[in-house]
């Protein structure tokens, strides 16, 4: 059955060669799944050859981890490590047909990828984003091509989390959008249309839902007890941990885009600023007499 809003599927583009710039733990994940189950060449890309070769050794890494579990051959593994590349150059996206970008979560350094990205590819190739609050329609503007612009949304892990959203941006044409959603298809994922409106839809909820537990923490509940009580409510994983899969400065970035929104409903923590600022890890931690302090 054809997803609610999805264009019909004979517009769909073939995608035969896949761009990823960012080659962090996001693209990393996202180079083995595309590499996975499309079955075509991936290449990532990023700022420097020491953060290129994180990346394709992450996914080598992941590889030989399936293999190991037996759930592919050695033959296997081996084809599929030799669809996953890197490159300092994005002219090695000439010949893609989808090029994703999974990079620092800050719209101009977003359109400025798409804008170089743009100077190398055909006109036809879809530039989709990652991006988990920004807006797509604001990310196209200045692109020759703004209609190949579509939201293409992950959820961490990537090799395990069903959903994707896919966004539609004020400029996206059906061709774009068919071919976001036979990509999405490929990749077996769950996929729904949302509206380019701030964090779309499950970061609007998860963000709103993580800003509660800060802000209890921030009134004086101790974390481990909030963390606790939330996470024996039957969630998969405790929000102190969701926190740290996510990366609390991604959390921090959304976060402040709803709260840009939404001023209202969407309060940013200061706790969690400071706590950001300083590049932690960990997240809150108490003193002898219950005093919340960020380490
Ligand atoms: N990478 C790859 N695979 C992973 C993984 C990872 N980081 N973590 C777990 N897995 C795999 C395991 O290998 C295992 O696979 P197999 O069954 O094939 O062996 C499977 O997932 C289940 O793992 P576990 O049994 O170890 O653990 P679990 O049952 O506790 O499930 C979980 C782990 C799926 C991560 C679960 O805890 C969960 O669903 N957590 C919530 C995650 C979530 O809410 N993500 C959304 C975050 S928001 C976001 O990402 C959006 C944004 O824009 C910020």
């Amino acid at each position: 059955k054809r997803p609610a809003g999805a264009p019909d599927k004979g517009l769909a583009r073939p995608v035969t060669k896949v761009g990823i710039v960012g080659a962090g733990l996001m693209a990393s994940q996202m180079a083995l799944l595309f590499a996975r189950q499309l079955k075509v060449p991936v290449v990532l890309t990023d700022i420097d050859q020491a953060r290129v070769d994180k990346g394709v050794s992450y996914v080598h890494a992941e590889i030989d981890k399936l293999a190991a579990k037996g759930r592919l051959s050695a033959d296997g593994a081996n084809r599929l490590k030799a669809l996953v590349g890197g490159s300092l150059d994005k002219a090695a996206f000439a010949d893609a047909d989808f090029v994703i970008e999974a990079v620092f979560e800050e719209m101009k350094v977003k359109q400025q990828v798409f804008a170089e990205v743009e100077a190398h590819v055909s006109e036809t190739c879809v530039l989709a984003t990652n991006t988990s609050s920004l807006s797509i329609t604001e990310m196209a503007f200045r692109l020759k091509h703004p209609e190949r612009v579509v939201g293409f949304h992950f959820f961490n892990p990537v090799a395990v989390m069903p959903l994707l959203e896919i966004v539609r941006a004020e400029r996206t044409d059906d061709a774009t959008l068919a071919t976001a959603f036979s990509v999405g298809k490929s990749l077996k994922k769950s996929c729904v249309l949302v509206k380019d409106a701030p964090a779309f839809v499950v970061n609007r909820l998860l963000t709103r839902f993580m800003g509660e537990i800060i802000r209890a923490v921030d009134e004086g509940t101790p974390f481990e007890v909030a963390d606790k009580a939330t996470e024996d409510l039957g969630l998969p994983m405790s929000p102190l941990v969701l926190l740290q899969l996510v990366g609390p400065a991604v959390a921090l970035h959304v976060a402040e885009t709803m709260h840009r929104a939404f001023p209202d409903r969407f309060p940013v923590s200061d706790n969690m600023k400071r706590f950001v600022e300083a590049g932690k890890t960990a997240v809150w931690t108490w003193d002898a007499a219950g005093n919340q302090t960020v380490d």
